[in-house]
């Protein structure tokens, strides 16, 4: 099986990726007081060094109040934050990288371990915390506006800077996803709904308002999960047809590429087909997709959580899918974490010198 093709450039929008591979987001809380250090900066730029195609950053947050649950999560508003965020970009394209941030507000949270806790309450949908309890407040309309508004700050922010495209963090549980969510989602407004469409207009009013602030050469990604943290095997669209229903106004709003999350990439996302995830969306939007989830590992990353370590894999079923047409773009996380030359090293056959993913690593910023 060659893997040739996955080295092939990739046109998006305006400009044009070295290959196939993306560096997937990832919280790293290495940023005292919301603001990139240079060592963060570094970091980035070593992946840049390393051939990633497009670099997407660990998630940083929007400006309101109770966005972040972590003081050391980066945050993507303020001169001092931005100031920070600039050398990152600065360094990223001085090795001819190209980065785009993971724009992120959490919504309804449990306080960080530390006990930190934002200066306000934490806020979502309904305020509540995955449906069990309630752990902030339901959001107003007033809320909700400024929200939107904050992403669409952040996103234009990020154009400014001289990042190359957006991604917004739809996913895993976070404030956009507690919309999606039937269980965390139980408003009866025009945010609210039975319907997964109808629960979607939240999203869709902050992806039409990043296009109006980013104008339409700029990329903006969106990143989705069917799944939901304590709840690994949900899926918001249970057929394709639901699939399409929540996906096409999200493209019709402006969203250029879908960020598909699953923790193993070779999962078929409906019953009857090998298709996984960002394979569906390909087919029913017709946009760019990216796949992600345990991409030359042996083992899944909610369990490096709790402490595991996995070993390299090859990266042969992924290619499969890659020639069959399934998705044009593929995320890598923790292997990208641990080693800055892990796609080099794909490239060059130096399968020898790849040494997997350690929890330990989850430590570390080299
Ligand atoms: C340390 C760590 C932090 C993560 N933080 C984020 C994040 O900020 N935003 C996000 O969308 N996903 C986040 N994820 C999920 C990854 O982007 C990715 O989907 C997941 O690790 C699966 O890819 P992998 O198997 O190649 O690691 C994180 C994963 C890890 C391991």
């Amino acid at each position: 099986m060659s893997i040739d093709t996955l080295f092939q450039p990739f046109r998006l929008k305006s400009f044009t990726l070295k290959n196939r591979f993306v560096m997937a987001p990832m919280t790293r809380s290495f940023s005292p007081g919301g603001i990139p250090t240079p060592e963060v900066a570094a970091y980035y730029q070593r992946r840049a060094q390393g051939e990633v195609g497009l670099i997407l950053s660990e998630g940083t947050v929007i400006d309101r109040v109770a966005s972040s649950n972590d003081p050391n999560i980066p945050r993507f508003h303020g001169e001092a934050a931005l100031q920070g965020w600039k050398q990152v970009i600065d360094g990223v394209r001085e090795v001819g990288g190209l980065m785009a941030p993971q724009i992120w507000h959490m919504g309804v949270m449990h306080p960080h371990e530390s006990g930190w806790l934002p200066a306000g309450p934490f806020e979502g949908p309904s305020g509540l915390l995955r449906g069990e309890s309630q752990g902030g407040r339901a959001m107003s309309d007033t809320d909700i506006e400024a929200t939107i508004a904050a992403f669409a700050e952040s996103a234009a922010a990020a154009k400014k800077l001289g990042f190359h495209a957006v991604e917004l963090h739809g996913a895993h549980g976070y404030l956009i996803d507690q919309f999606f969510w039937e269980v965390t989602n139980r408003r009866t407004d025009r945010y609210g709904g039975k319907t997964l469409p109808e629960r979607s207009r939240f999203a869709i009013d902050v992806v039409q308002a990043v296009r109006r602030a980013v104008g339409p050469d700029f990329p903006i990604l969106l990143r989705l999960s069917q799944w939901k943290p304590m709840a690994f095997d949900f899926k918001l669209a249970k057929t394709p047809q639901d699939m399409e229903a929540w996906l096409t106004p999200l493209a019709d709003a402006g969203v250029d590429v879908f960020h598909c999350s699953q923790r193993r990439f070779w999962e078929g996302e409906f019953a009857g087909s090998d298709l996984n995830f960002a394979g569906w969306a390909k087919k029913l939007t017709g946009r760019i997709t990216i796949t992600v989830g345990s991409v030359g590992l042996s083992g899944e990353f909610v369990k490096a959580f709790r402490g595991e370590s996995s070993a390299p894999e090859p990266i042969d079923e992924l290619a499969r899918r890659f020639d069959r047409g399934d998705f044009d773009l593929v995320a890598v996380g923790r292997a990208l974490l641990s080693d800055p030359h892990w796609v080099q090293k794909i490239k060059d056959g130096r399968t020898t010198e790849l040494s997997g993913f350690q929890s330990s690593d989850l430590r570390k910023l080299h």
